[in-house]
């Protein structure tokens, strides 16, 4: 057996997220849906990525698009049916793809029949499976906590006299993880999925599940600024990141581990050293706590290097590491970072050592949009107005063509497209031998084909104040990495690093085949990737 065949799917493969809502429209209703991503399988499966992770499609009021769900058993209209997600499943394991789903266990929306019986009287039976406080003297809340979309984090109910805890909107009430009964449904939900044949989850906000069992006040964080957004006012120490939380997630990987290869990723942002012990003892706990480092670091070398050196040596041994560049809350990483460095980060994302994430347009160099404020949808950014928070930007609809409204729908759909869309989309960028989507293609081919890229050995080999350099190895074959991470020209000559080999991959493409000796020029914005001699 090769050393290959040791590593699963997910540790050699690329997830590539899709945001239904804005994939494809298949029906005219200016929203993506199920259908829409069917339609679109045989672009990804010729982009080559593994496995497709899709933001909730359930049923849901869509208050927060999605993640305040009333049926975790079902799929909301706007996306389809359940015989449309069973003909997806289809269609995604007859291409050798995977499928990750949304799990949503921290909280349910409002409207869930397990909500509405919980606030329905103090004695009910699932009373327990939400949060429930009385209220402070002089009818006060319960404590500070604040809702991550503003305010306060406990809502009121006239009804019953309590108040109750929701760690987002007050139309998505965390639930109860401390009650045998909640954990057993959620469970089952989880079964009722994987027994369907999905291939894992992406945990939502994994590190909220537990909460302080006093319910102890917040810290203030000296470090606040007006400009942040106002739950950043709170040290969150009491609210999140519980130490009975590794118990839950040990939990559900056990469900997960009751089917054949399935994966678990959890939502976690966190600094890297209590991240990683969301692996779990032994790593009995989740597969892959997304590593959100390159998407909230400064876009500087020493930052990046240092990251990785310190992602590398935090990990616990047996654990995979993982890569992100961007999501449907974040910013994309063009916009974060300018055009001229977004092959870069491509380079980045698709040579380090760990399962590597695509947002959906990422690969076309797809920016934000600018959204007005009378078209704003994200209640985030409704409910902070002014400080542009709102994550609309970073959701508009995949760019597939130069029709109008980019081949996304035949109507106006639920988010502008940009003016940009007839020269940025993926018809355009497949003819284009210097496009984004060129050298994503082609940097995805090589990691597929390199055990060395997707599997092999990471060692730093050099920084400085502009470039990075790195080397990947498995067996024979070996890669140098060098990424100038800024826009000046440099010199890349590490003393104590001879090396000799091929330029396999540049960002300027003259230079692929070139040999590379013990030194290299590197322009501005540019990129190398080194096939060394043996
Ligand atoms: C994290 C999700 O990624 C985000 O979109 C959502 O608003 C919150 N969790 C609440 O579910």
């Amino acid at each position: 057996m090769g050393k290959q065949e040791h590593y699963v799917w997910w540790q050699k493969g690329i997830i590539y997220q899709v945001y239904p809502r804005s994939f494809q429209d298949s029906n005219g209703d200016g929203v993506g849906d199920l259908p829409g991503i069917l339609s679109r399988l045989d672009y990804l499966e010729w982009l080559g990525v593994d496995a497709i992770w899709i933001s909730p499609i359930y049923q849901s009021p869509m208050a927060d698009f999605g993640y305040d769900i009333s049926d975790y058993c079902s799929i909301h209209p706007l996306f389809g049916t359940l015989d449309d997600f069973d003909r997806l499943l289809t269609e995604v394991h007859k291409r050798g793809m995977k499928l990750i789903l949304d799990l949503v266990p921290n909280h349910t929306s409002n409207q869930h029949p397990w909500f509405l019986e919980s606030r329905s009287s103090r004695d009910n039976p699932k009373r327990d499976w939400y949060i429930w406080r009385d209220a402070g003297p002089n009818g006060t809340v319960p404590n500070n906590w604040l809702s991550v979309f503003g305010g306060t984090a406990w809502e009121w109910d006239e009804a019953t006299q309590q108040y109750y805890y929701h760690a987002f909107l007050k139309e998505q009430p965390d639930l109860n993880w401390r009650n045998p009964d909640l954990q057993k449904a959620m469970f089952d939900t989880m079964r009722w999925w994987l027994d369907k044949g999905v291939d894992g989850f992406r945990v939502d906000v994994m590190w909220h599940m537990i909460k302080d069992e006093g319910f102890r006040d917040n810290p203030v964080n000296p470090d606040y600024q007006p400009h942040r957004a106002t739950y950043e006012k709170l040290i969150p120490i009491h609210s999140t990141d519980q130490p009975e939380v590794h118990d839950i997630v040990h939990k559900m990987r056990a469900v997960m581990d009751e089917y054949d290869d399935r994966v678990m990723i959890g939502e976690i942002y966190l600094p890297v050293e209590r991240l990683v012990m969301y692996y779990g003892k032994d790593n009995r706990g989740t597969h892959l706590p997304f590593n959100f480092q390159l998407l909230t670091i400064p876009w500087q070398s020493g930052r990046i290097y240092s990251v990785i050196e310190e992602y590398e040596s935090a990990l616990p041994s047996g654990g995979w590491p993982n890569w992100v560049l961007a999501n449907h809350d974040q910013p994309r990483i063009i916009s974060r970072i300018g055009p001229y460095q977004a092959k870069i980060a491509a380079m980045l994302l698709l040579t380090l050592r760990g399962t590597p994430t695509i947002y959906y347009g990422e690969e076309i160099a797809m920016r934000d949009v600018a959204i007005p404020p009378n078209e704003i949808r994200d209640p985030q950014g409704l409910n902070m107005p002014g400080l542009n928070l709102s994550r609309d930007p970073s959701r508009t609809p995949m760019q597939w063509d130069d029709s109008e409204y980019a081949g996304f729908s035949k109507v106006k759909p639920w988010l502008r497209v940009p003016y940009s869309y007839p020269r940025i989309n993926v018809k355009v960028e497949q003819l284009h031998a210097l496009s984004m989507l060129s050298f994503y293609k082609t940097l995805i081919d090589l990691r597929r084909k390199e055990p060395a890229l997707n599997i092999g050995d990471y060692r730093s080999v050099y920084s400085d104040k502009q470039i990075i350099a790195y080397l990947r190895q498995s067996g024979d074959s070996r890669f140098l990495v060098v990424l100038n991470l800024t826009h000046r020209p440099c010199y890349f000559r590490p003393g104590n690093y001879p090396f000799e080999g091929t330029i396999e991959l540049s960002t300027e493409p003259e230079r692929i085949g070139l040999p590379a000796k013990d030194d290299l020029t590197i322009s501005g914005d540019e990129g190398l990737i080194v096939r060394l001699k043996l």
